[in-house]
Parts: C-alpha cells; sequence; structure tokens
C-alpha cells in the first residue's frame, strides 16, 4: 500500500487540531479548533488555560476528523503526533491520546517535530524538489532550513533573541492592539506608510541569523518619545514601518541562501507566513529566480494537516516511536 492514511494530531501551543492525510499529500479532512479567545484577555497564551482546552476538546477534534475523513480506525495505518517543541502540559495531551489511539488499535505511532509539520505544510501543496529552502517565521521560531534531502533538516541561520512573530505581538500590545497582533500589524501596515526608519539588523555580513529584540525596542521607544512630545502618529504608518524593516531582512538573508546554496525551490512556513506583506514581497523577489511555494493561510497557523504530512516520511522510512513518546518543548529539529 502506497498511499497510506494517518491521522494525525497537533496540541503544542493554543490549537487542537487533527486530521486524515492520504499519502503525505492528500487532505482528507483537517478539524483546527482555536483557544484564541479565551487567550485574548490574558494577552497572551497561558499553558494552564491551553492544557486545560486541549483535554476538553481532544477527543471530540479526533472524532470530528474521522466523521468527516469517513474512514475507520481500521482503515489507518499510523498515528502521527507533535512531539514538540511547545508548551510541555499541551503536547503531552496530544502525545498521550495519540499513544491510547495507537495502542488501542495496534498502530505504528509516528512523533513529529512542530517546525518539520510546518515545512511539509507545502507538501500538501505541490511536491518537494531537493535540495531546498524553508523560511521559516512563527511566534516561537525564525530560521533558514536547507534541506538537502527527503527529512534532512540543516538550520542554517536562526533568531538571536526574538522571534518574528513574538516581535509582531510585542510591537502590537505596545499600540493597544489585541493578542495575537501579527494579523492586526498587516492589516494596518497596508493601509500605512514606511515613512519612520527603524533598524534592520544584518549582523555580521556572512550570517544567517536573525535579531528583532532591537527593532522592537526602536518601535516602543519611538512611540513612547512621539507621545512623551505629544505629537500624534498614525498606527498605520508605525505598522507599515516596522513591517517594512522585518520584510527586508527576511527577504534580504532568504535571497542570499537561495543563490549560495543554489536550491531548486524556496518554501514560506510557520503562522507569519500569513503575513500578507511578506508574501507580496517574497513573490516580487522570487518570481524568476526559484521556485517558490507559499502555503494558502489556513496551513501556515498550527494544524494537524501538516503533522500528517511530515509524518508520512517518517512512515515510508518506517521510522515510528515507541511508548516512551514524551511531549518535548525543546526538542531540536
Ligand atoms: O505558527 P503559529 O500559529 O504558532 C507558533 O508555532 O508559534 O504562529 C503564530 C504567530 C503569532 O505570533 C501571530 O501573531 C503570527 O504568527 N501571525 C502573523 C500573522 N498571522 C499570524 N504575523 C504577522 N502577520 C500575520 N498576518
Ligand atoms: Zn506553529
Amino acid at each position: 500500500k502506497t498511499e497510506e492514511l494517518i491521522l494525525a494530531i497537533e496540541t503544542s501551543c493554543d490549537e487542537t487540531s487533527a486530521a486524515v492525510i492520504k499519502g503525505g499529500t492528500d487532505i482528507v479532512s483537517n478539524i483546527v479548533s482555536s483557544q484564541i479567545e479565551s487567550h485574548k484577555r490574558f494577552g497572551g497564551v497561558v499553558p494552564e488555560v491551553a492544557s486545560r482546552h486541549h483535554v476538553e476538546q481532544i477527543t471530540l477534534i479526533v472524532e470530528q476528523a474521522m466523521k468527516e475523513a469517513q474512514v475507520s480506525f481500521s482503515d489507518l495505518d499510523a498515528v502521527a503526533v507533535t512531539e514538540g517543541p511547545g508548551l510541555v502540559g499541551a503536547l503531552l495531551i496530544g502525545v498521550n491520546a495519540a499513544k491510547a489511539i495507537a495502542f488501542a488499535r495496534g498502530l505504528p505511532l509516528i512523533g513529529v517535530h512542530h517546525i518539520a509539520g510546518h515545512i511539509y505544510a507545502n507538501q500538501l501543496v505541490r511536491p518537494l524538489t531537493y535540495p531546498l529552502l524553508a523560511l521559516v517565521v512563527s511566534g516561537g521560531h525564525t530560521e533558514l532550513v536547507y534541506m538537502e534531502k527527503e527529512g534532512s533538516f540543516t538550520i542554517i541561520g536562526q533568531t538571536r533573541d526574538d522571534a518574528v512573530g513574538e516581535a509582531y505581538d510585542k510591537v502590537a500590545r505596545t499600540l493597544g492592539l489585541p493578542y495575537p497582533g501579527g494579523p492586526h500589524i498587516d492589516r494596518l501596515a497596508a493601509a500605512g506608510e514606511a515613512t519612520i526608519s527603524f533598524p534592520r539588523a544584518w549582523l555580521e555580513s556572512d550570517s544567517y541569523d536573525f535579531s528583532f529584540s532591537g527593532l522592537k525596542s526602536a518601535v516602543i521607544n519611538t512611540l513612547h518619545n512621539y507621545r512623551q512630545r505629544g505629537e500624534e502618529v498614525k498606527v498605520e504608518d508605525v505598522a507599515a514601518s516596522f513591517q517594512q524593516s522585518v520584510i527586508d531582512v527576511l527577504v534580504g538573508k532568504t535571497k542570499r541562501a537561495v543563490e549560495e546554496l543554489e536550491v531548486k525551490q524556496l518554501l514560506l512556513a510557520g503562522g507569519v507566513a500569513a503575513n500578507k506583506g511578506l508574501r507580496a514581497a517574497l513573490e516580487k523577489e522570487f518570481s524568476s529566480s526559484v521556485e517558490l511555494i507559499i502555503p494558502p493561510l489556513e496551513l501556515c497557523t498550527d494544524n494537524a494537516a501538516m503533522i500528517g504530512a511530515a509524518a508520512s516520511i517518517k512512515w515510508k522510512q518506517q521510522r515510528f516511536s515507541g511508548y516512551e513518546l514524551n511531549g518535548n518543548p525543546g526538542l531540536s529539529l
């Protein structure tokens, strides 16, 4: 059987999700239950609240994914789950659910790295061709990942401080916008002009690493100064200027990596991949030089379909996990 059927589960942060994926490329079902409303009033994800929601939701979401896929447990070839990184209490809910299903149905268990999932979301869009480069931008990660072949990940650059999404969320909070702030800044940026000059952290000339905490502080200080002087500043312009600075660095470093490593494809991955400004800038920059894949919005933010796609690679290689599988908040790629 080549078109294996995998039930995948994702509970690493604030989305409870289950999906059924066929052959690593076809989404048979993909159910996502977001907890954002519950975390909003705290201005960020509260781990205890997240765990409680996952416990309440997991059985329902798995049942819904199976029902929508119109398959029974006996049709499945494996159960996959995000084992890390993420919030440990949140990860444990998914891992234990997956273990229970695998044990009860005698199915192989596959632990998946969350970022491998984000990258393999692109395989649900189009076949991947190696070597490739993935720009991973999320609330917890900012990485340039080189993949020489299927299942092989080399991080060539990463953030030295804040992740991009984290910088978006912190700047948004200073602007009085609700959590998560990324989409709000994106929307405001489209209506503003990049008139304020914020720093761009290029770091050493040969480095693919990123740094966003200086930019974040610069935005916060600038806002503070305007307020102190009693001057008005258009939030749209602040958002546009901040976003332009982020995009310049992301696109600039990615461009150098694409050229130096001579990759066949460039993939965009992670929650910040939903950013309209970034998507447009990448399309403009790489339309002729490399094959660019950008997943649709619903596959950019956390979902179990991407975990099922990544699990398919391990399934083909028969790389299964044992029942000692555990949530690992610091799991490396
Ligand atoms: O991948 P994800 O759903 O969760 C993590 O694994 O971190 O990413 C969430 C992050 C949040 O920081 C959120 O503000 C950001 O992605 N985000 C955006 C946009 N949509 C979501 N950032 C910028 N522009 C957007 N349109
Ligand atoms: Zn994520």
